[in-house]
């Protein structure tokens, strides 16, 4: 199937080579089955169809690039608790949190979580996200974790957005264990098993006091890069612990959240190739004021991402455009850098930006036509993810339009 989009007022693309937004006027783009195959200002070659844009502005397909949506019932509770004034912690404290959650996993079966994570995933799309990270966490568990990885599988199947999986068995600790018997139970059989069944390409660890140490997180991450499995990590995200020191010195893919890291640890992570990824999301919904300082990392020569978090807890923003318009209101981020966040740097943090976040030839084509004139224009509109998308395309087909 050849397909070519014409009438396209601008593509917005970030140019990895110039490291700068490349705006394109006047070019249309021909998709081959599921690859831009060519853009040009008038394209003859012969076609099965035409996609008239409108004179929409056309972008890649957002990345979200941390994302923890294998999860059933909701914590509104939790967010009417935080209005009356108890924090994230005392809500853990007092065995709510992502223990809440826990319960629900283990007691759902697996077509049940199935579904509840179709209805937690599928409203993706018509945000303009095509492809997301996704974490297991919820389970902790061996077999409540491998049930969460494998509802992914599946769905990543079923639905039009690509998943890509996480285990995040190292979420909390559970109830039933003391910390090294858990850390244990990660290292001898969670990590072997569910890389024997390839149901992850990354671990992650949420290392912060009162869930995992450094030296705990840097063990589970050693285990996790020995069976294959590539790590990342929640790290500075309540109280500066080192964790992005670890990230640099592990060699994790990201360090996520960042919202208490020091110049220490900027100065770690600007000597690495970790992106770096900004939640903002998080710290608006938790209805803190302590966003992380994009503009540091930046400037300290960091490659920064920036993405939702989406979650039961923490954040229940799934609109990257909101997203954008945080980091660049909360955290510093110019416009074009927060268009780089949800486009290349992301991609680059599921290492997966030799086939997605840009619009190039051979690139997938994930596409999405805007109904605006500027990219500005995408965070200004607060609702522009739902009102102002025209059509959104995945591996070149037709997966959204209105
Ligand atoms: O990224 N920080 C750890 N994990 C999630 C929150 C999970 C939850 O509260 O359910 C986060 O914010
Ligand atoms: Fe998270």
């Amino acid at each position: 199937m050849i397909k070519k989009i014409v009438n396209i007022s601008k593509i917005y693309t970030w140019d990895p080579i110039k490291d700068e937004l490349d705006i394109i006027l006047d070019q249309e783009i021909l998709i081959k089955n599921n690859k831009i195959s060519k853009i040009g200002a008038s394209i003859l070659d012969e076609v099965d169809e035409i996609i008239d844009a409108e004179n929409c502005i056309v972008t890649p397909g957002f990345i979200d690039s941390h994302t923890h949506p294998i999860f059933i019932g909701n914590r509104a509770d939790e967010f009417i608790m935080r209005l009356n004034g108890s924090t994230y912690d005392d809500i853990k404290k007092n065995g709510g949190g992502i223990a809440s959650s826990i319960k629900n996993v283990r007691e759902s079966s697996f077509k049940e979580l199935e579904l509840a994570s179709i209805e937690n995933i599928s409203p993706f799309i018509k945000y303009g996200t095509t492809t997301i990270e996704a974490k297991s966490g919820y389970g902790l568990t061996l077999k409540d974790e491998i049930k969460s990885l494998e509802v992914i599988k599946k769905i990543n199947k079923d639905l039009d957005v690509d998943i890509i999986p996480t285990f995040l068995g190292a979420h909390a600790i559970p109830n039933e264990f003391s910390t090294s018997e858990y850390v244990d139970l990660i290292c001898d059989e969670m990590i072997p098993e569910i890389a024997y069944k390839k149901l992850a390409v990354f671990c992650d660890v949420f290392c912060e006091e009162g869930y995992f140490s450094v030296n705990d997180s840097r063990k589970i991450l050693s285990t996790a890069k020995s069976f294959g499995l590539i790590p990342r990590i929640h790290a500075d995200e309540f109280k500066y612990f080192g964790a992005s020191k670890l990230a640099s010195e592990i060699g994790a893919i990201s360090a996520d959240h960042l919202m208490a890291i020091t110049d220490e640890g900027v100065q770690a992570l600007s000597t690495s190739n970790v992106i770096a990824t900004l939640l903002p999301g998080t710290t608006f919904f938790l209805n803190s004021d302590s966003f992380a300082n994009g503009r540091k990392l930046i400037d300290g020569n960091c490659d920064v991402a920036i993405a939702t978090d989406f979650n039961p807890g923490t954040c229940t923003i799934r609109s990257l455009p909101n997203i954008m318009l945080l980091s660049m209101q909360k955290c510093g981020l110019t416009l074009d850098e927060a268009f780089l966040g949800v486009t290349y740097n992301a991609a680059k943090s599921i290492m997966k930006s030799n086939k997605i976040g840009l619009v190039n030839e051979n690139y997938n084509a994930d596409i999405v036509l805007w109904n605006l004139d500027d990219l500005c224009e995408i965070p200004y509109w607060h609702d522009s993810s739902s009102s102002k998308i025209s059509k959104v395309f995945k591996n070149g087909l037709l997966v959204f339009n209105q």
